[in-house]
């Protein structure tokens, strides 16, 4: 069974597109085959992350009838990563059936990751005939969760039950200051469980286009570890010291 998991968040730039790839990759090193599907039209984010190559095909050329699914996916620079491009020049919006029927055609992978755009705005499409969960992504900060816990209450209206919470950009220093008073009270407040807590990593932009070089950041690479077992369902503890 593939399972279609969709990785979110109520405000931009908070990471979303950097977790889809690293969980995708961390879920190859633990075996998994993985696609990602981009759906931030016009923002081609995680083909940054992952081509080896211009992508000939996009999303846009499935969802205009130009090319079918299988001609669309991309093998990454990493092995049993592929990813579907996100649709440039294409304005329309994208419907249920349309997700559907190309999360049909890629029943051959573990995992299938859809990296949305900030906000509400594929809220149309998705439901839970489309996805099985939800990662929600936030900083520690009060507007960012307040954008996440909007964002997991829509889902939930939408019948999406399994909605966690991944705190990305986490710094122990900012946090003590900051007026979020413990975990709980966030993990509350967002009504979704807590699944991990990325640290803040100043050299992402070095390591963004060899991920096996992040082995020597220990406790970025450890946290994103975790992230990927606990997502399979491994008892292994948060980390975010
Ligand atoms: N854990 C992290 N530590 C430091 N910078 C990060 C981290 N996660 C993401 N970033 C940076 O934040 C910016 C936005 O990330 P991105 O993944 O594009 O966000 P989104 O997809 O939510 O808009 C990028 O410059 C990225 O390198
Ligand atoms: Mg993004």
């Amino acid at each position: 069974m593939t399972k279609k998991t969709l990785i979110t968040s109520g405000k931009g730039g908070v990471g979303k597109s950097t977790i889809t790839v690293l969980l995708g990759f961390f879920l190859t090193i633990l075996g998994k085959k993985v696609i990602i599907l981009d759906l931030d039209f016009g923002i081609s984010s995680v083909e940054e992350f992952l081509k080896e190559l211009e992508p000939v095909f996009n999303l846009g050329d499935i969802l205009t009838g130009a090319c079918s699914v299988e001609a669309a996916v991309n093998s990454s620079r990493y092995k049993k990563l592929d990813f579907i491009a996100a649709a440039k020049n294409y304005t329309m919006n994208i419907q249920s059936s349309q997700l559907q029927q190309i999360i049909k055609s890629l029943e051959g992978y573990d995992f299938i990751l859809l990296d949305s755009p900030a906000g509400l705005n594929l809220d149309e499409c998705i439901n839970d005939e489309i996805i099985d969960d939800a990662l929600i992504v936030a900083n520690p900060e009060k507007l960012c969760l307040t954008g996440a816990r909007n964002v997991s209450r829509l889902l939930e209206e939408r019948g999406i039950l399994e909605r966690r919470l991944i705190i990305n950009k986490f710094n122990s220093k900012t946090w003590k200051k900051s007026n979020l008073e413990s975990l709980d009270m966030v993990i509350d407040f967002v009504t979704a469980r807590l699944i991990a807590i990325i640290p803040f990593m100043e050299k992402l932009e070095v390591v963004s286009h060899d991920f096996e070089g992040l082995v020597s950041y220990k406790k970025f690479y450890k946290a994103l570890l975790n992230l990927a077992n606990r997502y399979l369902g491994t008892d292994v503890k948060l980390l975010f010291k």
